[in-house]
């Protein structure tokens, strides 16, 4: 995992600075459907629609990786009938779209545990999986059953089992034992909702990450609400530690 230069520097007048890896807490579901007195699985409907409506505008802005926390190690504990409508949904949408985005040269990665996933779910998410692995477009990670906390647990285990020296230990070596071995650091962390926190997303990976709140439901972030955050991230400037 590297951090990405490029990304990284503001850019003169005229020319735009793209994050190269964009990471989304999508959250504000529930509060959406809050909001039309309809059931809390209208509210992760509508999110799952969102998420299909703005993959393609991240790529056309010449964002090379997507990550989109769609489900926590924690949100098991929800009630069991939204737990159930967000499977299905998940199910439903990677059913629905895997080949059109084989079609657009997108990469589509899972990051998380699966044991705890169906059957199906799992089914469906390693055929898309397998079915895009080598495409060269946008990869997408689906960070489902994800928790970061999870992940360098899994890390931690994967390096013992391995054998690797204390010694030999690094933090480029262990990012590889990581799900995102083999993507870059996150540039921009966005979390819609109007929360100001990370809930366990990407813990690692967000180090150096800039981050953006705004307070929009997730069903309701695309078009505009893309372009302010990109704006946004424009304005800062990174500096990495570094006397700048
Ligand atoms: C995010 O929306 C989706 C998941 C956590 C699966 P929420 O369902 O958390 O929405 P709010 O935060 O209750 O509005
Ligand atoms: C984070 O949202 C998880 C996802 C968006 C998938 P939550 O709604 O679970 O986070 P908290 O509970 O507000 O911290
Ligand atoms: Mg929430």
């Amino acid at each position: 995992m590297t951090a990405n230069p490029e990304a990284s520097k503001r850019t003169g007048e005229g020319s735009q600075a793209v994050p190269n890896h964009v990471a989304i807490i999508m959250d504000g579901n529930g509060r959406w459907a809050d909001a039309r007195g309809v059931d809390v699985s209208e509210g992760h409907h509508a999110g799952f629609e969102n998420l299909q409506r703005v993959v393609a505008d991240f790529a056309k802005r010449g964002v090379r990786y997507l990550t989109m926390y769609a489900f926590s190690t924690e949100n098991w504990d929800r009630p069991e009938p939204e737990v159930t409508g967000i499977l299905e949904l998940a199910i439903a949408v990677i059913a629905h779209e895997a080949e059109q985005l084989h079609e657009n040269d997108v990469r589509i990665k899972h990051l998380g545990r699966v044991d705890r996933l169906s059957d199906e779910l799992r089914d469906e998410l390693a055929q898309a999986v397998d079915m895009t692995a080598d495409n060269t477009g946008l990869t997408l990670g689906i960070a489902f059953d994800y928790g970061g906390r999870a992940e360098i647990v899994d890390a931690v285990k994967n390096v013992m089992a391995d054998g690797v020296a204390a010694e030999d230990i690094s933090e480029e070596k262990f990012s590889k034992y990581l799900y995102t071995s083999d993507m870059p650091e996150v540039d921009l962390m966005i979390r819609t909702g109007g929360d100001y926190r990370i809930s366990n997303f990407l813990l690692w990976q967000t180090a150096y990450s800039e981050f953006y709140f705004p307070d929009v439901l997730w069903p309701d972030f695309y078009g505009k609400h893309i372009d302010d955050a990109f704006e946004s991230f424009n304005e800062r400037q990174r500096r990495f530690g570094k006397r700048i």
